[in-house]
């Protein structure tokens, strides 16, 4: 690998360091994230946080407002919390549909990933975690690229692709994602390093430009969330490798058909289409006072049974029967999202 530039291996760091992305955590649904810089201040409705007193505590710290009335909890950057509080600039895919997508994909490191459009660059942070082996090396060769794994994402918005390339670069992630501005409906997905060059200089790009001529294809799997995916198939078709995979995300069914039909006529194999439901609970235990019912050894003939008036029993209870978990779903929470189908080459 070529020279390493910046060693920004967040998930081995143990203090929050000066120029790093952070995460300030409340709960599940409430969470921000903030690059460090000394002299800023972030204000929350817990409060006004100096990011100089944020610096140099070690990860999981309580970090407390300035005046000392609120708090949050310090965590490192990782990419599930990062979708839950990244700064929208389009929809964006949700973890849980994350999981899926990258199951589907079978994204491990070492592997070639193409994806588009790159909108808010949520997913392609997750697929760059999942396939770089270190964040080491912010500018990788074309070789090291191949060597180590690598996601090219496609936009089309420009400044929606410069924020995407500057996110990445904070997060030490570009050395496994590179972001190109593109219409990949009628430029395709294959990366710039394959598309007019002197191909007679170089033999490795010469040999894999003969392969996907050949129909051999390159990425290991291609993600398609376009508005229209089904017109980027013909470019998904050449660029993916045989027995490779191509996962579309659509919201409506009606996309999905459409999908199908020109993945057939093209050749792909329609794989299964699934929509992933997600139901967060609240679960948690509380010590209750004695219900008005409950169900208890009958005092006459020892059998259990819910019995109302056996609440004079309630003083010689187990103190384990006072404890109830309790669960309830969360009320407010994502249930369609989109379909996600496969396709085989
Ligand atoms: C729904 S967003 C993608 C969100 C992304 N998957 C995420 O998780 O953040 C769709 C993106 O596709 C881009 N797009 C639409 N048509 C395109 C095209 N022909 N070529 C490249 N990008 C395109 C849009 O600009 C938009 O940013």
């Amino acid at each position: 690998m070529s020279e390493i530039l910046f060693d920004v291996g967040i998930s081995d760091e143990v203090y929050a360091k000066e120029g790093m992305s952070v995460i300030l955590y409340v709960n599940p649904r409430m969470m921000f994230e903030i690059t460090l810089k000394e002299g800023d201040c972030f204000t929350a409705q817990y409060g006004a946080f100096r990011h100089n007193d944020i610096i140099g505590k070690p990860y999981g710290s309580k970090v407390l407002s300035q005046n000392k009335k609120g708090f949050m909890i310090l965590l490192p950057y990782f990419s599930e919390l990062w979708s839950s509080c990244l700064e929208t600039r389009t929809q964006i895919i949700f973890p849980s549909d994350i999981g899926a997508i990258l199951g589907l994909l079978d994204a491990r490191p070492g592997k070639l990933f193409a994806e588009s459009g790159t909108g808010s660059a949520s997913l392609t942070h997750a697929i760059a975690d999942s396939i770089g082996l270190k964040r080491q090396c912010l500018e990788p060769s074309f070789e090291d690229k191949l060597k180590y794994g690598h996601v090219f994402t496609f936009e089309y918005h420009s400044l929606r692709a410069d924020a995407a390339r500057a996110e990445l670069y904070k997060h030490g992630l570009a050395h496994s994602a590179t972001v190109t501005q593109r219409d990949v409906y009628s430029n395709g997905l294959l990366p710039n390093e394959l598309i007019d060059i002197d191909l007679k200089s170089n033999q490795l790009l010469s040999s894999l430009k003969e392969s996907i001529d050949k129909g051999e294809g390159f990425y290991d799997g291609i993600f398609l969330d376009l508005p229209s995916p089904w017109l980027a198939f013909d470019h998904a078709a050449q660029a993916v490798k045989k027995g490779g995979v191509i996962v579309t995300f659509s919201p409506c069914l009606e996309q999905c058909l459409q999908n199908n039909e020109k993945a057939r006529e093209i050749g792909l194999i329609v794989g299964k289409t699934v929509q992933i439901l997600n139901r967060e609970m609240d679960t948690k235990r509380s010590k209750m006072k004695a219900p008005c019912c409950f169900f208890v050894p009958s005092s006459t003939d020892g059998k259990r049974r819910w019995c109302c008036e056996e609440l004079d029993l309630k003083p010689s209870l187990p103190p384990e029967l006072d404890v109830f978990t309790q669960t309830r779903i969360c009320p407010l929470q994502r249930t369609h999202t989109g379909f996600l189908t496969t396709f085989y080459k």
